[in-house]
């Protein structure tokens, strides 16, 4: 009885190796899902993955929409919901960073416009840099697509690769980042989920950064709310508009735009009168052109209420300490912006009530919703 029991087993267990060896057809495509080790002639049975990326549609916000090109998006680079996902991922992703500290966010705070409380970040090695970290917002918007405060490169991938290579930043090699995130149980399926392939590189990691960049976008400040008719501002917000706007007044909207710029700034090169002299060279490094000497990227006025200390080297902590700066603090210098005329009294001269009225209308530019919106948090 148990001999032809086993016996019953052994027919059965031969004729899978049998049937399995004889298989001649099936999918015979090293690609496909159902590829068929077995088979030798292909009969058009492969079935492959689908890589099929949802596009990402950015909410434009009305002030921005109304007034502004389209945002610049790179056309080897479209958003995807997916991508956008990954890049956000990226941008709290410590072991971007040498020691597995340091992410992005460890400078670019959203508490604070995406931007550092300190004077100067310190990296993983505890060195800090002589400058101040910049905001992040509205980048898509940025049509000269260069970044740093003198610059220095071009396209929101291609700054993205320098912070984790920069000896005081994250201080890490791109193949040690790679190999991490390639060993990692969720970055390969992420990746091929975004890109159509498993195999990561750098490029990859920085265009997913990119996309999650140009979503941080600034444009529900109590300004844009006044602007579409929902808020009204105060008389003294109103009369530090004015001031804003009066070329004899405060002059600041040639370089920090108006109701027909709202990103608050041009994204061009000037020297506002800071120093006599200039140990950081600022744009004159990038150029090699003496006629740029201490012309810094303007920043944008939206979310000052978050984003001091301010100025390339924030050496002014409060907005009062700005204000005073452009009202009696000018220094002269061979390539101080025509625009600073009044130089030759210290600067625009504003009384005790322009200054108040001034800095009520800049708060006016603050957008709450921006750094709390859930959407820009550390997902992991
Ligand atoms: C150790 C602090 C630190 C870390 C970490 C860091 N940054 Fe920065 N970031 C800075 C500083 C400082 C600047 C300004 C430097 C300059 O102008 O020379 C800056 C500038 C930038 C700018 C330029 C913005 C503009 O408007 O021109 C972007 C974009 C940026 N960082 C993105 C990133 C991304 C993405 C990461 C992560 C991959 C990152 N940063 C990591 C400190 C840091
Ligand atoms: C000629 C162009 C120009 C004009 C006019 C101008 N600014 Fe600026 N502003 C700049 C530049 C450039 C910087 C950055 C300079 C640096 O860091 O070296 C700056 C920086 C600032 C900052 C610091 C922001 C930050 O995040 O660090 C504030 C605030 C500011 N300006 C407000 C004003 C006000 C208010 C006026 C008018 C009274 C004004 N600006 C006029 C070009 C200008």
């Amino acid at each position: 009885m148990r001999t032809v029991y086993k016996i019953g087993w052994g027919i059965v267990g031969l004729s899978i190796v049998f049937t399995s060896c004889r298989k001649p057809k099936g999918c015979t495509d090293e690609s496909a899902i159902n590829y068929d080790v077995e088979a030798v002639k292909d009969d058009g049975s492969c079935e492959y993955e689908i890589y099929d990326p949802t596009a990402y549609s950015l909410e434009t916000p009305y002030t921005l929409a109304q007034y502004l090109p389209d945002p610049f998006i790179p056309e080897d680079n479209p958003l995807t919901e997916e991508g956008v996902a990954l890049g956000r991922k990226l941008f709290y992703e410590k072991k971007l960073s040498g020691d597995n500290t340091q992410n992005c966010a460890t400078c670019h705070k959203q508490e604070n416009a995406f931007t550092d409380p300190a004077q100067f970040s310190t990296g993983i090695d505890g060195l800090q840099g002589d400058r101040n970290a910049m905001p992040l917002f509205n980048m898509a918007w940025n049509f000269n697509d260069e970044y740093f405060w003198d610059g220095r490169t071009s396209t929101i991938e291609g700054q993205a690769h320098d912070p984790v290579v920069n000896p005081i930043e994250m201080h890490e090699i791109w193949p040690n980042v790679v190999a991490k995130l390639q060993a990692d149980s969720e970055y390969p399926t992420l990746f091929k989920q975004v890109f159509g392939t498993d195999q990561i590189d750098s490029l990859m990691v920085v265009k997913a950064i990119a996309q999650f960049e140009r979503t941080l976008i600034s444009g529900n400040s109590k300004f844009d709310k006044y602007l579409r008719g929902e808020a009204q501002l105060t008389p003294s917000e109103l009369s530090g508009y004015n001031i804003f706007m009066d070329e004899s007044g405060g002059d600041c909207f040639h370089c920090h735009g108006d109701p027909y710029n709202p990103l608050w700034t041009d994204n061009l090169y000037h020297n506002n009168g800071l120093d006599a002299t200039f140990t950081d060279l600022g744009r004159e490094a990038v150029t090699g052109d003496p006629a740029d000497r201490g012309k810094f990227k303007t920043p944008s006025l939206r979310n000052l209420v978050y984003t001091a200390p301010y100025m390339h080297d924030g050496r002014f902590q409060t907005i009062d300490d700005v204000i005073n700066h452009y009202s009696v603090g000018l220094q002269y210098s061979p390539t101080l912006d025509p625009l600073m005329k009044n130089v030759g009294v210290g600067g625009v001269q504003l009384n005790p009530q322009d200054r108040l009225d001034l800095k009520a209308f800049l708060l006016t530019l603050t957008d709450e919703d921006f750094v709390t919106n859930p959407k820009f948090s550390d997902p992991n």
